[in-house]
């Protein structure tokens, strides 16, 4: 089911260039399945025409406060009776105060002070200096304060020529940023700790020994605890993925780092999920320099150590976190699954095919307690993360 599916958000637009990046907004909130009102201010209208959003949304598009259209002449109270939220985006300096002060003087700002519980999200959008400017960091604070969510800005190139911060976030993140809003908080006040990616094994300056893991089922498990309020931690091996909003990471290489820091984190967490494909063996004879290739030679005698069970060593901890294992297996994986979660003596295990879930955007979970097995979907890599997390949240023991 598409993220914003039977959502009715209002999205509103006041003057700035970034008002063309709110066209692909509204595409991206309709793709993911939600029905949008635009509300244009005066000033927006300036930077795009209303025709252009019409078209695009199928909706009338509003700007008038008296507009006839509206039987009652309340476009206000229509649109934010029906609205399950308001998103400004650009928002500009001007509105910004506007909004810390409560006026009302056209539709969209009468909408805002108007919408009672109705969640309000703004995108703000402006040069540098304007940003920055101690009355606009006043008004930031008191908007956050007053229970708004702020999205960005961004920093970067801005439309002046200049750089800084005040730039619109895109409209991809904006997107994610309201479908992080929507997800149900099930895990406020509990800390999270995670490992995910591969652990690469040094041989030499050169060479290691790593597993095939792009770590994305761990950066969505991450990403999918934080949308639902958790305070998060993942100890990452080495990937190319950017780190999620509001998730601390700790960058590791080798196993044994891995095993530290997380260990060293268990203890003052509620839930821990071991994601990582971590190698079985470290190198016990690493080279200081490269090893090198003679046509003589035979090939160099690599000694490997076990590397040590973090998920293991975390279940063994008195008083350590809840403990969620993953199982990548190639076949019997109900038998291998199960088999795992009892020699590492934690209470669930999610299991996977690897040759379906490796390095791929999509997987097929089926999660295995002591009582049974539960299958997931196929589906993509974060919609199953959410679903993990919220049967985690159902299950944990009180
Ligand atoms: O033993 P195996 O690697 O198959 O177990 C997989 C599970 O154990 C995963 O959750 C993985 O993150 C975790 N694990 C670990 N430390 C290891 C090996 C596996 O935490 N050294």
């Amino acid at each position: 089911m598409p993220e914003l599916s039977g959502k009715h958000i209002v999205l509103g637009l006041t003057g700035g260039i970034a008002c063309y990046k709110a066209a692909e907004l509204l595409r991206r909130l309709q793709d993911a399945g939600a029905t949008v009102d635009v509300v244009m201010t005066e000033a927006a209208t300036g930077f795009i025409t209303a025709a252009t959003f019409q078209a695009l949304s199928g909706r009338p598009v509003w700007a008038d406060t008296w507009d006839a259209r509206a039987p009652n002449r309340m476009a206000h109270i229509n649109l934010a009776r029906t609205a399950d939220a308001i998103l400004i985006a650009p928002t500009s300096t001007d509105f910004m105060a506007k909004l810390a002060h409560g006026m009302a003087d056209d539709l969209l700002s009468t909408l805002c002070v108007a919408r009672g519980a109705v969640p309000l999200l703004i995108a703000p959008a402006m040069n540098h200096e304007m940003w920055t400017h101690p009355a606009t960091q006043r008004n930031a604070r008191q908007l956050r304060q007053d229970g708004i969510t702020l999205i960005g800005p961004a920093e970067g190139y801005q439309a002046c020529g200049e750089t800084g911060s005040g730039r619109m976030m895109e409209a991809a993140q904006i997107l994610q940023a309201l479908v992080a809003f929507f997800q149900p908080k099930v895990l406020a006040g509990k800390r999270v700790l995670l490992t995910a990616g591969p652990t690469s094994e040094i041989i030499d300056p050169v060479r290691v020994l790593t597993n095939r893991s792009s770590g994305r089922m761990g950066y969505a498990l991450a990403q999918a605890a934080a949308e639902a309020g958790a305070q998060v931690t993942l100890v990452s091996g080495p990937t190319a993925l950017p780190c999620p909003d509001d998730v601390t990471r700790i960058s590791v290489t080798q196993a044994r780092e891995m095993h530290a820091e997380t260990l060293a984190r268990a203890p003052n967490t509620e839930i821990f999920i071991a994601v990582a494909a971590v190698a079985d063996w470290g190198i016990a004879n690493p080279s200081a320099q490269k090893l090198k290739k003679h046509d003589d030679d035979a090939p160099p005698v690599i000694q490997f150590v076990p590397n040590p069970d973090i998920l293991a060593d975390v279940a063994a901890l008195p008083a350590g976190p809840w403990c969620v294992g993953f199982a990548a297996e190639t076949e019997h994986l109900h038998e291998h699954a199960q088999a795992k979660r009892q020699r590492k003596g934690i209470p669930v295990i999610v299991g996977n095919l690897a040759q379906q879930a490796m390095e791929a955007a999509d997987t097929e979970l089926i999660i295995f307690d002591q009582h049974g097995a539960y299958p997931l979907p196929r589906q993509d890599k974060l919609q199953a993360a959410r679903q993990l997390i919220s049967w985690i949240a159902a299950h944990l023991p009180a």
